[in-house]
């Protein structure tokens, strides 16, 4: 990997004094990227699976032909993909589709303090309408999922496991193909969210044996308003759609109509079509440069850092074995808002807050974490500079006094 290269791809990198440590939350976009999206608009910027002349067949044909680089991304089939507005909106899916009309109150939802919101307020809204019990698996003393404790609360009785697949506050990564191996053998289906893992490291539906899984584009250098899921194709076919307009509909009635397969009745208005341009053009960069490469630097970084970091007196770090480039941590007496405020003067961006994951901070017994997440343009020279800022950041607010 050239990373000088790499970084010569991201416009916004010419601002040589940004340090760029915000990825978990929303990816740098490279230039082969925004240039898929201006082609789109300038070129054949029009409506999908509509007009019948040639430049909306061209766009139908650029629209269903990153659909196909998904499903190969993935090792999914083309049928299997559904494009929505992000992760968020996938896993909702899932929950409001297959949950609602599966689930009774004879049933429970294995969920985890692990879970991105987007993965624990949809359970629980089914939860709420269908009576099904959720059921908290509980995390082992580093605040990770263990078989044994997974095996603890997996009973007759559970239906569905949701499960992140790489939390975003601890950056652990969970064992899905042994969560759902069990899974399946109590009869229950796994929904992985996949958000924080498909930027990071490779994924294979086929070996996972997962029955959905949910990643968005704009965490893979990918466009905003556009995610996936994946859903196994016979469950889908079973699933009812939960938006009802143009172009999910087969034969429309006074009282009644009918729908189209998956994915089409799951895409109903006008789909996300730059987006997924976008996300196409995004994951022939990352597949250019290969995932394994991509996980193996972030690792280096964030092993780089985490030694330094644990060297400064103060510095709290919950994530200590992290298992990608995600580091969660506070300077001691310093809320994670002001120390924020300190690295942005410093040009450096971060998150501190709760990280849409309330469940771990409060598992954590913290208001909230400052986190650093590595990628593949960051250098070694960005976490010199970001841990010399930590230095000062701590040694400016005691020095006020905290
Ligand atoms: N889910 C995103 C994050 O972890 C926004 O920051």
């Amino acid at each position: 990997m050239d990373i000088n290269n790499i970084r010569k791809d991201f416009p916004i990198l010419e601002d040589k004094t940004l340090v760029y440590l915000d990825t978990a939350a929303s990816s740098l976009k490279p230039i082969q990227v925004i240039d898929k999206l201006d082609e789109y608009y300038k070129k054949y910027g029009v409506n999908v699976h509509r007009g019948v002349y040639n430049l909306s067949f061209i766009a139908t044909e650029q629209y269903e032909k990153a659909r196909r680089k998904v499903a190969s991304f993935i090792n999914a089939t083309f049928e299997e993909i559904i494009f929505t507005r992000g992760a968020s909106s996938a896993l909702n899916l899932v929950a409001s589709s297959y949950g609602l009309n599966n689930l009774t109150k004879d049933d429970e939802i294995i969920v985890t303090e692990l879970e991105h919101h987007s993965h624990v307020l949809p359970w629980q809204n089914v939860s709420n309408i269908t009576g099904a019990k959720l059921v908290y698996l509980p995390l082992d003393e580093e605040g990770r999922i263990t078989i044994d404790n997974f095996k603890s609360v997996l009973t007759d009785k559970t239906k569905v496991v949701a499960v992140t697949h790489v939390s975003n506050v601890m950056g652990y990564i969970s064992p899905i193909k042994e969560i759902v191996k069990l899974a399946h053998e109590k009869g229950a289906v796994v929904s992985v969210d996949a958000a924080q893992a498909a930027p990071h490291t490779k994924i294979d539906v086929i070996d996972l044996d997962c029955d959905f899984l949910a990643f968005s584009g704009h965490k893979m250098l990918g466009p905003t308003g556009i995610g996936v899921l994946f859903g196994k194709k016979n469950l889908l076919k079973e699933m009812p759609p939960i938006e009802f307009g143009g172009d999910m509909n087969d034969n429309v009635d006074k009282f009644d109509a009918s729908w189209k397969d998956a994915p089409y009745k799951f895409e109903t208005g006008t789909p996300p079509i730059a987006e997924a341009l976008g996300l196409g053009a995004a994951i022939d960069y990352l597949e250019n440069i290969g995932l394994e490469n991509i996980h193996k630097y972030e690792i280096e970084l964030k092993d780089y850092t985490m030694k330094k970091l644990k060297e400064i007196e103060d510095i709290e770090i919950y994530n200590l074995t992290t298992d990608t480039g995600i580091i969660s941590f506070n300077i001691k007496g310093v809320h994670p808002h002001d120390a924020i405020t300190y690295f942005d003067g410093d040009n450096i961006c971060m998150r501190a807050g709760h990280h849409c994951a309330q469940l771990v901070i409060k598992w954590l017994e913290v208001l909230a974490t400052l986190r650093a997440s590595f990628y593949i343009y960051n250098t070694i020279e960005e976490c010199d500079k970001f841990v010399s800022s930590v230095k000062q950041a701590r040694d400016f607010f005691k020095s006020v006094g905290f």
